[in-house]
């Protein structure tokens, strides 16, 4: 059976070049980039280089890059490392209720260490309000974390106004970038940012690596000591193919983002129309128009999520509940309760992501098969009338 991978928002398989780029820095090249001699050398040339080629897709310097070992980790330093070099000033930190856990529960965990934290709704798209955001700044407020896009419906938040409303009142804005960098333009001085959380395996890099960029200036403290890497700024010894994968991506990254996004964007829509005819009693989740090229999330009457993805599973079809962190757990979704959504539409949403080799045959194919899985499990359902 053929397999239909639409999970691209969980991860991606890794781009042919990607591997390869990084292929000699576990065998030949497989020094300490920290070492001084050749060896050493050649892999700390390679980690320049890559820092260089994702500061390129951002509109950073090489310098305010930071590698981490993941989006979480760049989220985690982000906000804990502002919080506590900027405890002085204020302890207020402004946050929105569809953040990923990553910032979520960095969030929570700086509530119990005596720091406020204002989480704002969202609307029934899930988009922030700048507004909301600028009234719930207070003296003490020392850092904004909203998202660029959200993870699990596509909304892409208003971050620029938000950034402009954050630097007005002079106070660090990050923002969490992972399911953007490769699809839309992500660029940090149009979105205003001071901090901005990226990751490798959602745009065809390595699992495992991720990126923190701190604009030059932030008052930051690094939460991972041990040695001098990274200007002091993240210790351990780095992952240099992981790095080099990373970097790789950003380039390959760089030159298909328009070409890709424009044909994610007609493939998306055209998806989107296939499911509202085709299935009843179907809603989208996240903004009609302003969402990520590559994200169809649902919600579905009388059916379960973890159903609908299982029988597709059957059929070689890969999709999600939602988050791929929400996967083993029974709680609805934070993201689509916050939108509104009751328990039981929450409980039956349906999200696919596709991504550069999701081609519209498949996308046919699921269009065929999914009317049909929904139909039986429907005629299972006491809450079924029709
Ligand atoms: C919006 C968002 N932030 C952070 C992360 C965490 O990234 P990582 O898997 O690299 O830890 C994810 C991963 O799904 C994400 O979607």
């Amino acid at each position: 059976m053929k397999r239909i991978y639409l999970d691209y928002a969980a991860t991606t398989p890794m781009h042919p070049e990607v591997l390869e780029a990084m292929q000699p820095y576990f065998t030949d090249a497989f020094g300490n980039p920290s070492s001084i001699y050749s060896y050493g050398q050649e892999a700390k040339t390679a980690i320049d280089a890559a820092r260089t080629s994702i500061a390129g897709l951002i509109g950073a310097q090489g310098e305010e890059v930071v590698f981490t070992g993941s989006g979480t980790e760049a989220d985690n330093f982000a906000i804990k490392g502002v919080a506590y070099a900027n405890r002085s000033r204020g302890d207020h930190i402004i946050t929105s209720a569809i953040e990923h856990h990553a910032v979520l529960e960095t969030c929570l965990f700086l509530e119990k260490e005596g720091f406020e934290v204002t989480c704002l709704p969202v609307d029934e798209y899930g988009s922030v309000s700048p507004e909301d955001v600028r009234k719930a700044i207070t003296k003490k407020t020392i850092l904004i974390s909203i998202m660029q896009a959200n993870n699990e419906i596509g909304t892409i938040e208003p971050i620029s106004e938000i950034g402009e409303i954050a630097r007005e009142a002079e106070i660090y804005f990050h923002t969490d970038a992972v399911q953007t960098l490769g699809h839309i333009p992500v660029n940090v001085n149009n979105l205003k940012a001071d901090l901005l959380a990226v990751s490798a395996h959602k745009l065809y890099g390595p699992k495992g690596v991720g990126a923190l960029y701190i604009r030059k200036g932030t008052r930051i403290t690094p939460f991972i000591h041990g040695g001098e890497q990274e200007k002091r700024r993240r210790a351990s010894t780095e992952n240099v193919p992981g790095i080099v994968g990373f970097g790789k991506a950003a380039e390959l990254a760089r030159l298909e983002i328009d070409e890709e996004a424009g044909r994610l964007t007609a493939l998306r829509n055209h998806f989107i129309d296939g499911l509202m005819t085709s299935i009843e009693d179907i809603r989208l989740n996240g903004h009609p128009t302003t969402r990520l090229p590559n994200n169809v999330s649902i919600n579905v009457s009388y059916v379960e999520g973890e159903s609908m993805v299982l029988n597709l599973d059957l059929e070689g079809i890969c999709a999600s509940t939602g988050s791929a962190c929400s996967a083993s757990s029974l709680e609805p979704s934070h993201v689509l309760i916050a939108t509104g959504l009751p328990h039981e539409l929450a409980h039956g949403s349906l999200r696919f992501t596709m991504g550069k080799w999701t081609t519209e045959d498949d996308i046919n194919h699921v269009l065929e098969v999914l009317p049909g899985i929904i139909a039986n499990l429907r005629a299972m359902s006491p809450l079924y009338k029709k």
